[in-house]
């Protein structure tokens, strides 16, 4: 048998056919009716982490009989058009680099020829039982054309800044973060201050895993857990907004421990920051395991980032909220970068598409 170790040959396509599939269609819209943005991203995102997990079967299998794949990480997912509910969805999945137990599985998302988003996908071969195991290693692929070149090289710059952030993670605040998060706190003193905090806007949701939804890896799937966490965060996020509120950009998503069936989860989300129709709702994901009292971080906190619009998808501005303990400014700052960034990007965003007639700036 052909052994199959460049990314050319590494490659999937699967397709959701929701445009001639009315019971489909059900599944993923939000709402009834056809509203454009109406579509499940949590859902999708569960699709798309099977989809990186079979492709990464696709070539651990060839060296290894008794290997897991678990989701490491989902990097940021920034959504460059509008998702239609009444479309076929065409995901293309290829294993874009591998390091020694890990790969990068990079799915693109189109609809009508058109490039909706593109996620990439670390995940990592473990060897034994689950409560001991150890890295598989991988043999490296063979990358011989342009693509296969630069791709590869992409996906290594990504792992590199994932570990500088690591590194990065308590780096000291620079003097324009503190003026204006001492703006904020001034407002918040006035005499006439009657804006909300953001212990206003704070949802959870606990849930047991049961055995049925055990997956052959006896854990559960990284793509549940997203979806799980955007469901709840996209509520929160209308617990502010006064129109409809739709997704334009998740953060990287670090999953730190498996979750064994019987687990606990607690999900959190909390709206930490809005800027004219920008909403960034933070989420987390906890663990308590069986017959444990302790509770762990399972994933680091994301962030999710919507946009307030009105039906036909004009922005709205949303009330602003306030920080009020100290790591409530801390998470502020986050935030506030993490959507300046996004702005800044080069390439086509929805989250910039939908405001750009509007005037809208970050503050
Ligand atoms: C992913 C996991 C196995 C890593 O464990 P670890 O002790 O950090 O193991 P290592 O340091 O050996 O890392 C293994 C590889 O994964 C990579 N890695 C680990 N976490 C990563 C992350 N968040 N992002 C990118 N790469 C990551 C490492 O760089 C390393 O790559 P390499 O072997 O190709 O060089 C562990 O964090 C885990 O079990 N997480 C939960 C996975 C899971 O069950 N997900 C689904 C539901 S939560």
């Amino acid at each position: 048998m052909t052994l199959l170790n460049r990314p050319k040959l590494l490659s999937l396509e699967e397709i959701l056919p929701l445009t001639n599939d009315p019971q489909l269609q059900q599944k993923y819209k939000i709402v009834e009716g056809n509203l454009l943005g109406n579509l499940r991203l949590g859902l999708l995102l569960q699709d798309l982490d099977m989809l990186a997990g079979k492709n990464a079967k696709m070539y651990i299998d060839q060296f290894y009989k008794d290997v897991r794949v678990v989701t490491a990480a989902i990097d940021n997912i920034l959504i460059r058009n509008i998702f239609r509910a009444n479309r076929d969805i065409i995901l293309k999945s290829r294993i874009n680099y591998v390091g020694k137990t890990s790969m990068e599985v990079g799915i693109r998302i189109e609809q009508d020829n058109k490039h909706i988003a593109t996620c990439y996908f670390t995940m990592v071969a473990r060897i034994g039982d689950i409560n001991n195991d150890s890295g598989a290693e991988l043999p490296s692929l063979q990358y011989i054309d342009e693509d296969e070149k630069i791709r590869a090289k992409k996906a290594l710059e990504r792992k590199n800044h994932y570990l500088d952030e690591i590194k990065n993670i308590d780096k000291p605040l620079e003097c324009e973060d503190f003026k204006s998060l001492f703006k904020l706190y001034r407002e918040t003193q006035s005499s006439t201050f009657n804006g909300k905090y953001m212990d206003s806007f704070i949802m959870e949701n606990w849930e047991r895993t049961f055995p049925e939804y055990k997956n052959p890896n006896q854990t559960i799937f990284g793509g549940y857990l997203a979806k799980k966490s955007f469901e709840l965060a996209s509520l929160c996020s209308e617990s502010i907004s006064n129109g409809r509120s739709i997704v334009g950009a998740v953060n990287r998503i670090n999953f730190y421990h498996p979750v064994l069936i019987g687990d606990k989860l607690k999900y959190t989300s909390n709206v930490i920051y809005t800027s004219g129709p920008f909403i960034c709702v933070e989420s987390n994901i906890y663990r308590i395991g069986r017959g444990e009292k302790k509770i762990s971080a399972l994933t680091n906190s994301c962030n999710f980032t919507f946009i307030n619009v009105d039906d036909k998808l004009k922005a709205l501005n949303v009330e602003k909220v306030y920080p009020y303990s100290f790591e409530d400014y801390l998470k502020t700052i986050v935030a506030k970068e993490t959507l300046n960034k996004l702005l800044m990007e080069d390439s086509p965003l929805l989250l910039k598409d939908i405001t750009k007639d509007t005037n809208i700036g970050t503050d």
